[in-house]
């Protein structure tokens, strides 16, 4: 959600900025921006639009100097113009932004009382004009962004450029993700690791509070209390910054193929041995058997996760699960028992809300895992205990991979509690941890329904409203049904548990309404068939995708069947139905020609509320 990034380096660094920004344009691509240092006197670009309107107006504007600092935006306030694209400057500072300054419009009230005149609508120009206003005070640069980083409320990174100033650079953090990378002789600030990728795998995470002063020769940070901090270099492992298609036309494309080897991933670090093995930290902080509730708190496809996982947890190791998402659970001041520890679930690692809901569980004084997919994310850094997923990087801004790895994820440790609470036997436990297995094959196969489901989509794009029904834990998985094809088809799309069908849905029931019902053959089958008759007794569009032999036993009359392998363990079923959920909206989005990475509105990584 925007993602900014800084180079002081020996090189032009436009060029450098723009590769960076196409790393981070899934944080936000209304509209991005740069800044230099050239003789002494800082220059912009900015455009609208994605990147590329960016990189096309350089060729014909060139920007020359060896520092500078970039933007790619997410609109949080003001529209997506050239005028309200940042670098905001404002006569000798011009800065870069991710967050929301909370108090921007008391502050905007302060500084034109002194004379001082924004030019956009954006919160952030309070920024660069309190930063002016300080350095015509007198303030040196350092100085007069220190204190303007005091004066801030709400959430931000920000980085600084000044005039005549080509060896320096300062950055903030508070609130939202700030990495800074370490070169020979050369210095960074980024986003994420991944920005920072192809120039270092040297980073350091800033903490809450933090303000660097960055020069070629590194970094001087000091903490929110103003004292020089110590922050450790870490080195990043190259599969955390990758961002390639590999061939694929999409990213989701290629992630939605990669699924069956994070499954095995997941299983091989994982288990060991036919037993659940996780790191031992994690396993010590996780005292299954000593809960008497376990609650799971994520955001959107994460928060889908949590859900389905609830019927693990639940049916197998019989542990109470409350789910919530983290955007009402951390204002909900839900009392948290002492026989209880929390979970929450993220891809990002840096979700907003779902950090709101880890420190308020840590100051309820209980104890909080995370579930997270990126490697020293500010989650990962503030839980009791961290299980990484193992997806790799995701671009695409529909999560896949990350979803079913954290429902692998999430399986395993169900597993864990019922082996820690005595719920299963040893047997029990064998037998699903055998199914789970056996769920990078399946995978594998259900992947090759890509071209059935490419045929009947073309049908389905045309459609305005879709429902998505499924029982049980399919119930959930009908609900990311749902999400993931809205999202990137901008179909009107509704996920219902079947059995609810009738309690209101069903009156919007005509052929012009597709019903996709998601229905393992398992024990509540019949009872998703009976649902779907329903729909078809009202001229009801159904596709059905089942491992049920034959379309006589599933209900004849469907408008579309999609086969699944059969299932030996259909309580874990969401793990593989979640492609076939997946596909139906990668390709109703391509047949619809939708932007499939980067639909509009949204971007990854939610670092603001
Ligand atoms: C939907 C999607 C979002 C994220 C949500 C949480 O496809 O990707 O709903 O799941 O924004 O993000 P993380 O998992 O990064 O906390």
């Amino acid at each position: 959600m925007c993602g900014i990034v800084g180079v002081l380096g020996n090189h032009e660094v436009a060029p450098i900025l723009v590769e960076a920004l196409k790393r981070l344009e899934y944080r936000g691509y209304d509209s991005a921006g740069i800044a230099t240092v050239h003789e002494g006197r800082l220059g912009r670009r900015r455009a609208v639009g994605k990147l590329v309107n960016l990189s096309d107006r350089l060729v014909h504007e060139p920007l020359a100097g060896k520092s500078g600092i970039g933007h790619t935006r997410w609109a949080t306030h003001g529209a997506a113009t050239e005028g309200n694209a940042h670098p905001h400057q404002s006569g000798p500072v011009a800065v870069v932004h991710n967050g929301i300054i909370e108090n921007f419009r008391h502050l905007r009230g302060e500084l034109v009382r002194e004379g001082l005149s924004p030019q956009t609508q954006t919160d952030t120009e309070v920024v660069s004009l309190l930063c002016q206003s300080f350095l015509r005070q007198g303030m040196g640069p350092v100085e007069a962004a220190t204190a303007t980083v005091a004066r801030l409320r709400g959430a931000f990174a920000l980085a600084f450029l000044f005039d005549g100033e080509p060896d320096l650079m300062v950055a903030a953090r508070k609130g939202s993700p700030l990495a800074i990378g370490h070169g020979e002789g050369e210095m960074f600030v980024g986003s994420d690791a991944i920005a920072l990728g192809p120039m270092t795998d040297r980073i350091t995470y800033l903490e809450e509070g933090d303000i660097a002063v960055i020069t070629r020769a590194g970094a001087e940070i000091r903490d929110a209390q103003g004292r020089s901090a110590n922050r450790a270099v870490e080195r990043v492992a190259l599969d955390q910054t990758r961002v390639e298609k590999g061939g694929y036309k999409h990213f989701m494309a290629k992630e939605i193929a990669e699924q069956p080897g994070i499954l095995k991933d997941t299983l091989d670090a994982y288990v060991k041995e036919g037993r659940i093995a996780l790191p031992g930290a994690a396993d010590a902080a996780l005292p299954f058997a000593d809960l008497d509730r376990l609650t799971l708190v994520a955001c959107g496809t994460a928060h889908y996760a949590c859900h389905v996982a609830k019927y693990w947890f639940e049916t197998l190791a019989r542990l109470p699960v409350e789910i919530d998402v983290a955007s009402e659970f951390r204002y909900r001041q839900p009392p948290l028992p002492a026989r209880s520890m929390a979970l929450v679930v993220s891809q990002s690692g840096e979700t907003a809300d779902t950090l709101a809901a880890l420190r308020y569980v840590k100051e309820e004084g209980v104890g909080v895992g995370a579930i997270v997919n990126v490697e020293g994310s500010t989650i990962a850094r503030e839980s009791d205990a961290v299980i990484r997923t193992l997806a790799g990087t995701e671009i695409g801004v529909a999560s896949t991979k990350a979803f079913t790895g954290q429902l692998m994820v999430l399986a395993l440790l169900a597993l864990r509690a019922a082996e820690a609470r005595g719920t299963l036997s040893a047997a029990e436990i064998a037998g699903h941890l055998a199914a789970l297995e056996a769920m990078p094959g399946l995978a594998h196969q259900a992947l090759q329904l890509s071209e059935r489901i490419t045929e009947m989509s073309h049908a389905l794009s045309e459609a305005r409203d879709v429902l998505f029904l499924g029982r049980g834990a399919m119930y959930p998985l009908a609900l990311e049904g749902a999400l993931k094809l809205k999202e990137i088809s901008y179909i009107h799309a509704e996920g219902y548990a079947s059995g609810e069908l009738k309690h209101g849905p069903i009156a919007l029931i005509d052929r012009t309404v597709p019903v996709i019902v998601l229905a393992p053959r398992d024990a509540l089958f019949e009872k998703t068939v009976s649902n779907m008759q329903e729909v078809m007794a009202r001229e009801g569009r159904v596709i059905l995708v089942t491992d049920a032999e034959g379309a006589a036993e599933a209900g004849e009359g469907v408008w579309h069947l999609v086969r699944m392998p059969a299932l030996p363990d259909p309580i874990f079923a969401p793990l593989l139905y979640a492609i076939p959920a997946q596909l139906i909206a990668y390709h109703t989005a391509v047949a619809k020609g939708t932007d499939v990475d980067q639909p509009r509105n949204l971007a990854k990584s939610v670092t603001v509320e």
